[in-house]
């Protein structure tokens, strides 16, 4: 028995991942960027999407906001259903890395315990955490979507960094912060993933 589901036989075929990897000259893996709302997620993922495809590397981002308008949009922001999020999210992740494809999830995944989950799931040294460290000061200056100032006025309830929690990374790969007061630019920002993936093999 898996889960809910009795009577089920794990189904293999000849085509595997390493013959995929292969095809594609590089290695599937999860890029996890994890941060506040306004940090910068989804400005790096898209930049680093950008970089690699340049490269000729098959990247598919999977951002928190998007996958919220489809597969699970019955999820709210609580806790459980933040859980919820992350676990959907960290399954359709491994199943692109399982192709062969750079899969690079973007969302907020505020519970450690979440994304060690994820973490679990995927084989040793395929899972790459970034944390955006980023102020909240920063993050509420920017809110570039209105929605800090929503939360301050008490419009939002549980919104993270305001009335809910954020749990730093204690582990993760790859720190992304400011210099001196300073924020990175996108690009900086995703030669900086760039290069770890290089140093560790994924790219070939
Ligand atoms: S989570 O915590 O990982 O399940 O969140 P995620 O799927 O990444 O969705 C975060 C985006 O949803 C918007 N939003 C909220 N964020 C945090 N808390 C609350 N209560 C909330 N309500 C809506 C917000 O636009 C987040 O987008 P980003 O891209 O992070 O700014």
């Amino acid at each position: 028995t898996v889960g809910n589901s009795t009577n089920i036989v794990w189904q293999e075929c000849s085509v595997g991942k390493a013959e995929r990897q292969k095809l594609l000259q590089q290695k599937g893996c999860v890029i996890w960027i994890t941060g506040l709302s306004g940090s910068g997620k989804s400005t790096l993922a898209c930049s680093l999407s950008r970089q690699l495809h340049c490269r000729g590397k098959l990247t598919y981002i999977l951002d928190g906001d998007n996958v919220r308008h489809g597969l699970n949009k019955d999820l709210s922001f609580k806790a459980e259903d933040r859980a919820e999020n992350i676990r959907r999210i960290g399954e359709v992740a491994k199943l692109f890395a399982d192709a062969g494809v750079i899969c690079i999830a973007s969302l907020i995944s505020p519970y450690r315990r979440d994304r060690d989950a994820c973490r679990a799931m995927l084989p040793e040294g395929t899972f790459i955490e970034v944390f955006m460290n980023m102020p909240l000061e920063v993050c509420e200056a920017r809110d570039s979507k209105g929605l800090y100032k929503l939360a301050r006025a008490g419009k939002i309830k549980g919104f993270t960094g305001i009335d809910d929690p954020y749990e730093p990374p204690v582990n993760c790969e790859i720190v992304v912060e400011q210099k001196d007061g300073v924020c990175s630019s996108p690009t900086a920002m995703a030669e900086q993933v760039v290069a770890y993936l290089e140093d560790n093999g994924f790219l070939q």
